[in-house]
């Protein structure tokens, strides 16, 4: 192909991509399936790879990441970013339409001519963002730091699919436009149910969530964690409308993500009415809001009200109230995780509560019910906030019978009965018998064969239950040990399936020694804890042998994680599966491939990367020097052994490398060095 051809081809490519991710990130209509999709962006990336020079800042394939911020630029507001003054009642609520009312000069006749048209938006709960556009393209996007000065995070901003890179329609050459950026509900019960997998502390809530991950150098974690952006405000000298509602669909019109519950309302009664739908309509979003925000539509009147030193005086946020009830606390049960976890549970009275009935409540952990001093038989305070579950506040200590008893929390694993364990800088009490504890068992086996893992999807967790059951599977290498002729008299077994069963365990012996490290379910060793540790070992071998002081050598490898890969396989029954899987042909060495790529010719060697390659994206050049021992070092200084020049480099990059005697080489240089 050439240079002319792929140019063309990646422009088509860039906008049809474009296209469907604004059918599916911003319509919520996807008009094409995710395999043709992805088939179209590996066409792009593989293009840009081929022709980096045509490589743009606006190609939908900066939405997967990589790149890395290695630190955040703080940077100057062009319009200070200002907060809103809170209310929570509905007497607040007329005592602001006073106000705007008294700030305009207007006679406050509640039904009259005088009524106020205000905007009603949902309070979408995340952090704000203001983005730039100059000649509809993205430039900058910064969070609202301290109002004043904020954080730029531009690469991790292009990441969310719904927020345009590029506009289209007619709209203002330069322009802010504002908006929260939030997590989806169902993405932070993803990210907690991964979490949970591999025995980590699940995270608190999704505006938490959102907010840390878009502190995070790795814009490919972050493109992973799906995060998504409402735009609620557009600023800048020439905005198309007068009002705020008709910019809000213009902006709509141009690409951006808008709510299609803003809604226009004439006077304060609608505004009421807004209020009360979204009370208890808020359950029912696929992501957390926690109000309600009032803003008066008109331009004019908003410049006529003006500021007060902190928040506009022509808008104000409506606060939801936590709904509470109280009901009867009928028994404390204990539930095990599948890392052994102990979660108390509170089994209540069943009671309406923000829509759902609530039968039960998480107490979290023995601190919790010490510090409540909860009882059995107790009428407790249950709330609904922005939380998804339920949570305990508090004990009506009113209603207490004296007869109710101190609870006494579990000392034995209801499940196998084994005396539970609590380290000292943890919360949590645990069941430590976790090759025979029940639940443990089982959910190490379906993190084993989950898709990142073994990737066995023949078994699922069901099966793995119905084998469980039938004494054919007490730990992750009985899995190997299963033959057709022992499944086929199970139930709902036929012929077809144990033999797809038995292909899927066979196949699943050539998954690469990361995947299998992941797999036998270390506590807190992740992904890419699991890549990083076994490029430095290589084999499980060397892992085994090491000390916890190599361990701590490791890339990613903290206290936490060399403490827990110790005491794994100090463990005799773990250390007996590991032989099993090893014999049974599961790979526990890093292969030729990975192998060919990987050593210390790098070591001590301190590399700068500038300009595009021919061979190798940037990224890879900077995976290759890692792996192989090196630095990979963001700017030229006296400590810099080498700089890696590509096409089109930044003149000051080469004269300070002069200036400094830092060796130059290409990229076929750099290909000798680790050959
Ligand atoms: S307008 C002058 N509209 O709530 C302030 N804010 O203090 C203009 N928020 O920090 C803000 N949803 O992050 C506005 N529809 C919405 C919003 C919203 C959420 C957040 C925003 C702001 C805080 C209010």
């Amino acid at each position: 192909m050439t240079k002319d051809e792929a140019k063309h081809k990646i422009e088509n490519l860039s906008k049809t991509i474009e296209e469907h991710n604004h059918n599916y990130y911003v319509l919520d209509n996807p008009t094409i399936s995710d395999f043709e999709f992805d088939k179209m962006l590996e066409e792009l990336i593989s293009l840009e790879k081929q022709f980096p020079e045509l490589l743009l800042p606006t190609s939908p394939s900066q939405r997967v990441g990589g790149a890395i911020t290695k630190e955040f630029k703080s940077v100057k507001h062009k319009y200070p970013m200002l907060s809103l003054s809170n209310s929570y009642s509905k007497d607040d609520m007329m005592d602001f339409d006073r106000r705007v009312k008294e700030g305009l000069h207007l006679e406050n006749d509640l039904f009259g001519a005088n009524q106020i048209q205000y905007v009603c938006e949902l309070k979408f709960d995340g952090l704000s963002i203001g983005i730039t556009y100059e000649n509809g393209v993205i430039s900058h996007a910064i969070t609202r730091g301290d109002g004043v000065q904020g954080d730029d995070v531009t690469t991790n901003v292009k990441t969310i699919k719904s927020v345009p890179l590029k506009l289209k329609g007619n709209f203002p050459p330069l322009f802010e436009i504002r908006g929260e950026i939030y997590m989806p509900k169902k993405e932070f019960e993803r990210i907690n149910k991964e979490r949970e997998e591999i025995g980590e502390t699940p995270l608190a809530n999704p505006r938490n969530t959102a907010s840390g991950t878009m502190k995070m150098q790795d814009s490919a974690v972050v493109a992973s964690r799906n995060l998504d952006c409402f735009l609620y405000s557009l600023l800048g000298e020439n905005v198309p409308h007068k009002s705020h509602y008709e910019n809000l669909q213009a902006a709509k019109s141009w690409g951006f993500k808008i709510s299609d519950d803003a809604k226009l309302c004439n006077g304060i009664n609608e505004v009421l009415e807004f209020i009360d739908h979204w009370d208890k309509a808020r359950y029912d979003l696929p992501f957390e809001i926690d109000g309600i925000v009032i803003k008066v539509n008109d331009y004019q009147k908003q410049q006529q009200l003006g500021f007060t030193a902190k928040s506009p005086r022509w808008a104000i946020a409506y606060k939801f109230k936590a709904e509470q009830v109280s009901t009867k606390l009928l028994s404390i049960t204990y539930q095990v995780g599948r890392t052994g976890a102990i979660t108390p549970v509170a089994n209540l009275q069943p009671v309406q509560l923000g829509g759902t009935t609530v039968k039960r409540a998480s107490l979290h952990n023995a601190d919790i019910i010490e510090k409540l001093d909860i009882r059995v038989n107790d009428f407790v305070f249950v709330e609904k906030g922005g939380e998804i579950i339920p949570k305990i506040i508090g004990v009506d200590l009113e209603k207490r019978d004296p007869e109710n008893v101190k609870t006494v929390y579990a000392y034995e694993c209801p499940e196998c009965h084994a005396k539970l364990v609590r380290k000292e800088s943890e919360a949590q009490h645990y069941c430590p018998n976790e090759n025979e504890c029940p639940p443990q068992v089982k959910g190490k086996m379906e993190h084993f064969v989950s898709r990142k893992a073994m990737n066995i999807d023949s078994l699922g967790g069901e099966t793995i239950e119905q084998l469980f059951e039938a004494n054919l599977l007490r730990n992750i290498a009985d899995i190997y040990d299963l033959k057709k002729e022992q499944l086929l008299p199970l139930e709902r077994m036929a012929e077809k399936k144990a033999q797809n069963l038995i292909d899927g365990i066979e196949a699943s012996k050539a998954v690469p020694f990361e995947r299998v490290l992941y797999a036998i379910g270390i506590r807190h060793v992740g992904e890419t804890s699991a890549k990083k540790i076994t490029r430095k070992v290589r084999n499980m071998d060397a892992l085994l042998a090491m000390q916890k002081e190599e361990l701590l050598h490791i890339d990613e490898v903290g206290e936490t994680i060399a403490e827990s890969i110790i005491q794994h396989f100090k463990n005799p029954q773990n250390k007996d599966i590991l032989d099993r899987l090893k014999a049974a042909g599961l790979q526990f060495s890093l292969s030729e491939e990975a192998l060919a790529n990987t050593g210390d010719k790098l070591k001590g060697l301190s590399i700068v990367i500038s300009g595009v390659f021919t061979k190798y994206s940037r990224d890879q050049l900077k995976d290759m020097i890692e792996q192989n021992g090196g630095k990979s070092s963001g700017s030229i200084s006296g400590k810099t052994s080498y700089l890696l020049a590509g096409d089109n480099m930044g003149p000051e990059k080469l004269k300070k490398a002069q200036n400094l005697g830092v060796k130059i080489i290409s990229e076929e240089e750099f290909e000798k060095m680790l050959n």
